[in-house]
């Protein structure tokens, strides 16, 4: 009987250990060391690039190059998520899945409101993704021939999709990086632009329908940053005091400003046919070490919405996150400015990421702090005449600066004692980048999200994006010749 009673108490104590731990993954899912929590991450293994970003029917569609068995990078699928704010993220299953031609690499979407593909049903406009065919045969077998450009489109708002019996529609000429498309409804001519990375150069094509591509011209073999492979392009128009000019990024790998992968882009003229360059500067979105294959949303009307990966091919595959990788930007709403008579492209986070604030924290001396650690929002005030730094520290001493270098009229990101840098030599290397600003004042943005820190200086005409990997949270910040402003924590949206 006794034994009977023991059984059965032993059962029911390992039942209630049991629900416990269930209940604990539960709660501590997206809250995990190092997860941000006002940024987008799949809830489980490794994600890069931002993919097949359009708006449709109030809903900004994400999807994001994935490997849903894994944490480091393998045979990549589409990830997809949607947020109607900008900010709240509802991930979905998974959208595409690799097939007979190989991974599905990275390229865009659009909606095809004049069904020109004819994909579309009963009234209903198509979304059509249009993204790389990467066969992994082909390249094990060294053929140039490994990437062409395919074909999916969508009937239920981007959940489901069917691959076109016809991919690919683009095929290989001959060039072994022939990726990541991004394409556009140039609405003057009435036709479909795809504007293409092919190797060291970006390539034009067009088409009226989607499935039969013309190529138009080439851009860039003797022109900006050439350190890497040209990846991940976008085109698009923006003004500046009334005057049209298209923005053409190119994401370059390596290459970047402080070292591994970055954003370069051009801007210019664009005929419907041609990019033509209005100067030979070489210009950088983000400074940062960690933004990457950043691109925008298509279909949003008159905003320009940018989305970047918060990574760096240098060492992202080995930084200290083990159940899912890697994060996107805040959404970051682009304009043009001018300084020195030069034109360039400025980000700020989008308006919606202040939905998250809190209430604001009031600090008498706004220099020092023990009460902010996890996501929150500072702003900082600053004169140019000399250095500054912002310093965010823990009790072990480890600590991530941001401040101005005033010898170099230089922003700066140093986390060389951040805490965990071991995972690659190149990690702790202070980034750098210019100030473009004329004004003596400075006035930086930071978003600061556990692991990651957006710096958005002088009204977002300098941008730098790094992340770190302290033991504990910092918990503790001291400013040197500057002061904040305002500091409020974000609400997480997980
Ligand atoms: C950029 C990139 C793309 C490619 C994808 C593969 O990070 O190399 O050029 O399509 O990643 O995952």
């Amino acid at each position: 009987m006794y034994k009977k009673i023991i059984t059965l108490c032993l059962l029911f104590v390992g039942y209630l250990c049991h629900f416990a731990k269930a209940q604990e993954s539960v709660t501590k899912e997206y809250h995990e060391q190092y997860r941000p929590q006002v940024h987008f991450s799949p809830k489980a293994h490794w994600m890069n690039d931002p993919n097949g970003m359009v708006y449709f029917k109030g809903i900004y569609h994400l999807f994001f190059q994935y490997y849903p068995n894994g944490s480091t990078w393998g045979p990549m699928h589409w990830g997809h998520a949607t947020t109607k704010d900008l900010v709240h993220w509802k991930e979905l299953p998974i959208a595409l899945y690799p097939d007979s031609l190989g991974y599905i690499f990275s390229g865009s979407a659009v909606v095809d409101s004049n069904n020109t593909s004819g994909f579309g049903k009963n009234g209903k406009s198509p979304l059509v993704a249009i993204f790389t065919s990467h066969d992994p045969k082909a390249e094990k077998a060294g053929s140039v021939n490994t990437e062409n450009e395919s074909l999916a489109y969508s009937l239920d708002n981007g959940v489901t999709w069917t691959k076109y019996a016809g991919n690919p529609v683009l095929k290989n000429p001959g060039i072994r990086d022939f990726r990541d498309p991004k394409v556009m409804w140039y609405a003057k001519e009435k036709k479909w632009v795809m504007t293409l990375a092919t190797k060291d150069h970006i390539t034009f094509y067009s088409s009226p329908d989607l499935k039969n591509w013309k190529k138009e011209s080439e851009f860039g073999k003797e022109i900006g940053a050439h350190g890497g492979v040209w990846e991940c392009p976008d085109l698009f128009p923006l003004t500046l005091n009334g005057k049209t000019y298209w923005v053409l990024i190119v994401n370059l790998n390596p290459g970047g400003p402080n070292g591994g992968s970055a954003t370069q882009y051009f801007i210019g003229q664009f005929d419907g046919n041609r990019f033509s360059s209005i100067d030979d500067q070489t210009r950088w979105l983000d400074y940062g070490p960690d933004e990457y294959a950043g691109v925008t949303w298509g279909n949003t009307g008159n905003r320009r919405i940018f989305l970047g990966w918060m990574a760096n091919w240098a060492y992202t595959q080995q930084v200290p996150t083990t159940k899912w990788r890697n994060a996107m930007t805040i959404p970051r709403e682009l304009a043009l400015f001018e300084s020195n008579g030069i034109i360039y492209v400025g980000s700020t986070p989008v308006k919606e990421l202040f939905l998250l604030l809190e209430k604001p924290v009031k600090e008498k001396a706004s220099t020092k702090s023990k009460r902010l650690s996890g996501q929150y929002l500072m702003r900082v005030s600053a004169n140019t005449g000399s250095d500054f730094s912002i310093t965010l520290s823990n009790k072990s001493g480890e600590k991530l600066i941001i401040g101005y270098d005033k010898a170099k009229d230089q922003y700066f990101i140093d986390r060389a004692k951040s805490g965990r840098v071991d995972f690659a030599e190149s990690f702790s290397k202070v980034a750098y980048a210019p100030r473009f600003s004329k004004e003596v004042n400075s006035q930086l943005l930071l978003v600061v999200d556990r692991s990651t820190v957006e710096l958005f200086a002088d009204g977002g005409k300098t941008v730098m994006t790094g992340v770190f990997f302290p033991s504990t949270p910092y918990d503790d910040f001291t400013l040197k010749s500057a002061k904040a402003t305002q500091l409020t924590p974000l609400n997480p949206i997980w």
